[in-house]
């Protein structure tokens, strides 16, 4: 998808923030990040509903990259403490600096051009004993559930911006480049991790994580 259709969906994304499945699974994201983190990286930032999860575990920086400038300006107004990045995920990361206690990169990866090799860039940006926490949208995901689990009556006072979000995400679903998968797919590119469903089912939450930090001078490990 290009940075234009971002742009749009940014202007309607925070419908899908008031869905209850949206809801829970950004407590769920939120349980698997420790408190008081060191430095954090939100991949993918959006409109900043993980950016503020994150912020809520105060870590000592957060860091929040999104290709689409659209998308950053909504995310900071809501999280002004954060530093905002506009980095495109395809590339090397270049426009980041350092590396991350903690990343979350949520509903990000199945629109990016080589999934791999974005993995193996966050992966490498991990401090050691660092933590990998993405959702990703499985192979079949439908709204139908999300929508069910959400209670179809309750959607009438946002359905309209719903509307443009499920047109945006028909599109999305009719263009191939994308990459929905499945579970076996999602952990033979991320190696060992736990992954289990998320927002009703539909998609995967993974949480892979560094081992505990090497102490070079013998080998073994630091507890
Ligand atoms: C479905 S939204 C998810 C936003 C947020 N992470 C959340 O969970 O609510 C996908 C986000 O990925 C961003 N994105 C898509 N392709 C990207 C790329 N190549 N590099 C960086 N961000 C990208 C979009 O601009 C958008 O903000």
């Amino acid at each position: 998808m290009n940075t234009a259709l971002w742009d749009v969906y940014a202007r309607c994304y925070d419908a899908v923030a008031r869905l209850r499945p949206y809801e829970k699974m950004v407590l769920e994201i939120a349980r698997e990040v420790p408190e008081r983190p060191g430095r954090v990286l939100d991949a993918g930032c959006g409109t900043g509903n993980l950016t503020r999860a994150l912020a809520a575990k105060h870590p000592r920086e957060i860091v929040a990259a999104d290709l689409s400038a659209a998308m950053l300006r909504r995310s900071q107004r809501k999280n002004p403490g954060a530093t905002y990045v506009r980095a495109d995920l395809d590339g090397d990361l270049a426009e980041v600096s350092g590396v991350f206690d903690v990343i979350v990169c949520g509903h990000v990866l199945y629109a990016l051009a080589d999934p791999a090799r974005t993995l193996a860039t966050l992966k490498s940006r991990l401090a050691p004993g660092g933590r990998l926490v993405l959702t990703t949208p499985r192979a079949g995901a439908r709204m139908g559930p999300i929508v069910r689990e959400h209670g179809i009556l309750a959607l009438w006072r946002f359905i309209l911006p719903l509307l443009v979000v499920g047109v945006i995400n028909a599109r999305i679903l009719r263009t191939s480049s994308y990459h929905f998968l499945t579970r076996d797919e999602l952990s033979g590119l991320l190696g060992a991790a736990e992954i289990r469903p998320t927002y009703s089912g539909q998609s995967w939450l993974a949480v892979y994580s560094t081992g505990p930090e090497l102490d070079l001078t013998n080998g073994s490990r630091l507890s």
